[in-house]
């Protein structure tokens, strides 16, 4: 048995949780900082890491504590030391660092998109590699074929926006504010789909995303121009139309190529209501299995990180107090 304490600040979210062998949540502590980043449309990479300073002894304290257990009886502290906003990703692993040292216990060092893929395995207890997974975050937009649980193949890409960017960017110039995707998948559902034509760039089973928030932007712009009302709703619900219609078709697709018949959905634009409906559905008439993480856990949270990290633990990934945080870092 194993208790993982997971760690993570790599944006605007400080978070921490304890799991159990990876897969029952003890706690699960997120500090949002939405409401100050929301004064300036988006994230402040300075402001968020002070925040991150401010919080991260107290949802660290409140993870332990809730999960009812001691520190001492913890077995490692999992961080996420990549990729992220570097002062932010520090924070996590400095506290991290810390606590381990202090308690003399292994540091594990975990890769966010890991913790993102990891968010299944808590969901469903039965889930198991081989499953084709789709990443779709703020910063990627990756098909992977996940052969173990630290064996994978990336099937398809961005080539350039990630989706949750695209959403942002959209959400930004029909003045929703940010956190944009959130807000144009709630506006989405007032609209027509249908309404107006977005492209759909593909390439084999990688993506652009770049130009349908171009296209939308254009549009806005031009019927601004022309003195027209705009439709907020029909240009929300098109846009993700067009969005998951990518995603989802690529997904379903790249599975089949592989052979593969579970898909899972992972990232914080797997919150996304439209997408967890329209890749269910694929799954289905395509005889696939569907795996999804409830939307608290497509966010960014400790426990995906949690999980994540016990995967590591058990393999024997260790950090030592050198470990340093990585902004930026390649799958493959
Ligand atoms: O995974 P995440 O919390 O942070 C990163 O690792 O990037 O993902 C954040 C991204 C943001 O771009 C956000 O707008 C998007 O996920 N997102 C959504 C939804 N909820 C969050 N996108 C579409 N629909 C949503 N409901
Ligand atoms: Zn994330």
């Amino acid at each position: 048995m194993a208790y993982i304490l997971g760690i993570e600040t790599s944006c605007d979210e400080t978070a921490a949780s304890v799991t159990k062998d990876g897969r029952e949540v003890l706690s699960n502590v997120v500090y949002s900082q939405i409401d100050i980043h929301t004064l300036y449309g988006g994230v402040v990479p300075e402001i968020a890491s002070r925040k991150h300073i401010d919080k991260i002894i107290w949802v660290i304290d409140e993870a332990i504590k809730q999960a009812g257990i001691t520190k001492e009886e913890l077995d490692a502290v999992a961080v996420t030391y990549s990729p992220g906003l570097v002062g932010a990703l520090l924070v996590g692993v400095s506290a991290a660092k810390a606590l381990a040292y202090g308690l003399g216990k292994p540091i594990v060092p975990v890769n966010h998109i890991q913790g993102h893929i990891a968010a299944n395995y808590i969901a469903h207890k039965n889930l198991e590699p081989p499953f084709v997974c789709l990443v779709a975050s703020g910063g990627h937009s990756h098909i992977l074929h996940m052969k173990d649980y630290h064996d994978f193949e990336i099937l398809g890409q961005t080539h350039d926006d990630a989706a949750g960017e695209a959403f942002d960017k959209v959400a930004r110039v029909l003045g929703l504010g940010y956190p944009g995707g959130p807000k144009v998948n709630k506006l989405a559902e007032e609209g027509d789909c249908e309404a107006i034509k977005f492209p759909r760039p593909k390439s084999g089973f990688d993506f652009s995303f770049s130009g349908v928030k171009t296209a939308v932007i254009n549009y806005v712009h031009k019927e601004e121009q022309n003195g027209n009302e705009i439709n907020k709703a029909d240009v929300a619900a098109s846009f993700q139309k067009a969005v998951c219609d990518c995603l989802v078709e690529n997904t379903i697709e790249a599975a089949k190529s592989v052979n593969c018949s579970k898909i899972a959905l992972a990232g914080g634009v797997a919150a996304n209501t439209f997408l967890r409906k329209m890749m269910e559905d694929a799954a289905k008439a395509n005889n696939m299995e569907f795996y999804c993480p409830p939307i608290d856990l497509c966010t960014d949270n400790g426990a995906m990180i949690s999980c994540a990290g016990y995967l590591n633990y058990i393999k024997g990934v260790r950090g030592g107090l050198e470990l340093n945080a990585v902004p930026q870092l390649r799958l493959d």
